[in-house]
């Protein structure tokens, strides 16, 4: 009677298991040289790893099939049985939003022809003023093309989002509010300003003397929205022949329309909007007529609209009135010496990459660098480095620093454009 209670006690309780048993069962099941099968498949791994890293993108990564999988026979089949389409205008559409709507088209240097639709259109694609794909044998729209766009002002689309963002951006904390302000606020929350009944600023314009970071906020802006971006400098659109600028800028926005969202950047506009004048001749001037574009172009869209304009000078001085009437570019934001809290943090920006001793006194730095812009701050880091690299040193050191400000503020004196911009404003 009495080991009963006992029994039951083990078998409710049964003794832990301890670690060799749990290694003892994890065997159970493994050959005997599973372990080291493992070990070996997981070096090969890594070694095809490795090789593909160091081969670099290959023929796999373009997207196209294997090619064990291709068919050229039927492809080639296929483009020699489809004919390439003609490119014509739809000018007019009779009886829309009927059975048998047709359609005027107008192919160029040809003749005008009323025509229907191929099988694999449908009649909501096909809108009046339209460019469109006909075929050659019955001139029937095939497919809606976009509108024709300059190819070079296809090429200002910043694709890539710049690497730039607002920590990269020393001091410029009204600028940046302000900026954000104009910029994003209008699109995030358009509903804000609807209630209010006011329209948001259409556009900013930036000046400042030059290396004070007006470009590198826009880059950051165009960095932080997702809307498409477009950068123009200003004299990309000065061109050859008379009339073609003005066309440019109407491409431009055109395009910029056609977009979900869209900022466009004029950096350097005192190239095309200086102030008008009369040059005695009686000709009137092709950068102007650019420029008076742009002035209609910004009374042309709606500011609650998508498009937002940024512009960025550093000669405001010389800029039409007409173009900074209020209205038009509402915001100015002046981008002005950075004061010394300013000028510290952009010292740490700047060295945030380079190999420096550990505390250097950036604050005394930026107290040695008195009236210097973002840009010069740069150059004494990257002269800094200089030194270090001529001493043979891994490591920057403050000895360095307090040599390159020493060459590059006093040395830049004579280059420096900010007391002439002083002066001009
Ligand atoms: N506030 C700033 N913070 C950090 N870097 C700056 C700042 N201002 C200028 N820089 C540096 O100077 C360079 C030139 O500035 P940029 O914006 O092109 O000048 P600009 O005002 O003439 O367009 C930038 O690439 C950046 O490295
Ligand atoms: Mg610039």
């Amino acid at each position: 009677m009495a080991p009963e209670p006992e029994d039951e006690m083990n078998d409710k309780n049964p003794k832990p298991l301890d670690e060799d048993d749990i290694a003892l069962l994890k065997t159970y099941g493994l050959g005997p040289y599973s372990a080291s099968i493992k070990k070996v498949e997981k070096e090969i791994k890594d070694m095809a790893k490795k090789v593909n890293d160091l081969c670099g993108i290959k023929e796999s990564d373009t997207g196209l099939a294997a090619p064990s999988q291709w068919d050229l026979v039927s492809d080639k089949q296929m483009m020699q049985e489809e004919q390439p389409l003609q490119v014509a205008r739809c000018t007019k559409i009779i009886n829309p939003n009927t059975e048998d709507a047709k359609y005027v088209i107008n192919v160029k240097q040809i003749a005008k022809f009323v025509v229907g639709l191929g099988d694999r259109v449908s009649p909501t694609d096909i809108e009046e003023g339209m460019r469109v794909g006909v075929d050659r044998n019955k001139y029937q729209i095939q497919i809606p093309l976009p509108p024709k766009i300059d190819p070079s002002v296809t090429m200002m689309t910043v694709e890539e989002k710049p690497d730039v963002t607002y920590n990269d951006v020393g001091g410029c904390k009204e600028q940046i509010e302000k900026m954000r302000e104009v910029v994003e606020l209008p699109m995030l929350h358009p509903e804000k300003f609807v209630k209010l009944g006011i329209d948001p600023p259409k556009g900013v314009l930036c000046y400042g003397p030059p290396g004070t970071g007006k470009t590198l906020l826009a880059r950051a802006v165009a960095n932080r929205t997702d809307a498409c971006f477009i950068r123009v400098i200003g004299s990309e659109l000065v061109q050859k022949y008379v009339g073609e600028g003005a066309r440019m800028v109407r491409e431009l926005f055109q395009m910029a329309r056609s977009k979900k969202a869209c900022i466009v950047f004029f950096d350097e506009v005192d190239a095309i909007g200086g102030a008008r004048f009369d040059d005695g001749v009686g000709g009137d001037n092709e950068v102007q007529r650019t420029m008076l574009e742009i002035v209609n172009q910004l009374d042309g869209f709606d500011a609650r609209g998508n498009i937002k304009v940024l512009m960025a000078t550093n000669r405001p001085d010389t800029l039409d009135p007409a173009l900074l009437r209020p209205g038009r570019l509402d915001r100015k934001v002046e981008f002005g010496l950075p004061d010394l809290e300013s000028r510290t943090q952009i010292f740490k920006i700047h060295t945030r990459t380079m190999n420096c001793e550990r505390d250097i006194r950036f604050e005394l730095l930026a107290r040695l660098c008195p009236n210097s812009t973002g840009a010069d701050i740069r150059s004494v880091c990257t002269e800094a480095g200089m030194f270090a690299i001529r001493a043979r040193r891994k490591t920057v050191t403050e000895k360095d620093f307090l040599d390159a400000v020493n060459k590059v503020i006093k040395g830049y004196q004579k280059f420096s454009a900010t007391p002439k911009y002083m002066v001009y404003n």
